[in-house]
């Protein structure tokens, strides 16, 4: 084998650790928030853990874009580059959706929320189970809190990264998207 390659591997193995120290750096940081043990330290915090990888990527990029306003996340993007938000979302799809302890939604909420999903299809994106893929996000089991804000937000046009969602949720009214984010965390 010739040198200058054992001296590439021995630079790779230099640059490795330091690497993985940037990213160990940034989930101590997302941790205060998104929670230790993947439980969010407040209810208006999404869970991030076992989230699908190329959603995760997409709102981190739409964050620092601004095409996703938020104050709180904003700052905490601003500075990173491709590679470590891939690499965050990455590392946070791997680690197991958390307990968040919600209970199901009562029958006839249950029943309000199942005639908005059939009418609006949300299962042709959102796929069996509301777990997602790929880039659509995984919505069962999400905290509650969250879920409101979150589809008021792309409703009133505060969350404006998905026209899709925006859409969709101008045709509901507030109640029926009550019952969605009480039927959706109780999953
Ligand atoms: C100071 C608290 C705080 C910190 C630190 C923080 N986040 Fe967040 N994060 C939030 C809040 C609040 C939201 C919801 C923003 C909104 O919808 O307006 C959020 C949203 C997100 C979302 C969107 C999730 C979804 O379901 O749409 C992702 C992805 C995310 N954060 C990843 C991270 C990562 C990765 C880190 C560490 C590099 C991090 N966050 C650090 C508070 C925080
Ligand atoms: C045409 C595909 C499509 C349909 C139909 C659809 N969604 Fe979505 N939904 C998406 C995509 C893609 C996103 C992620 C948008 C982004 O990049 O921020 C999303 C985002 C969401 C979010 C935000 C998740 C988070 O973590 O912030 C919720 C909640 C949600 N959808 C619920 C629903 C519900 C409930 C329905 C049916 C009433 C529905 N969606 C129908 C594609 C769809």
């Amino acid at each position: 084998m010739p040198t200058w390659i054992l001296a590439v591997f021995a630079a790779l193995a230099l640059i490795a650790p330091a690497h993985a120290d940037g990213i160990a750096e940034k989930v101590t940081l997302c941790a205060s928030c998104h929670g230790e043990n993947g439980v969010p330290v407040d209810a208006k915090i999404p869970v991030i853990w076992g989230q699908n990888a190329g959603y995760l990527y997409i709102e981190l990029r739409d964050f620092k874009r601004g095409a996703r306003a938020s104050e709180v996340m904003a700052p905490v993007v601003a500075d990173m580059s491709r590679d470590e938000m891939m690499a965050l979302a990455e590392y946070f799809s791997k680690k197991p959706w958390p307990n968040l302890a919600q209970k199901p939604a009562d029958a006839a909420t249950a029943e309000h929320a199942q005639a908005v999903a059939n009418s609006a299809q949300c299962s042709q994106c959102h796929l069996a189970g509301f777990l997602g893929a790929s880039l659509v996000p995984r919505v069962s089991d999400q905290g509650y809190d969250y879920l409101l804000t979150t589809l008021e937000a792309f409703r009133s046009g505060a969350r404006a990264n998905n026209a899709w969602m925006t859409d969709l949720m101008k045709a509901y009214s507030e109640a029926d998207i009550k019952a969605l984010a009480a039927y959706l965390a109780g999953l």
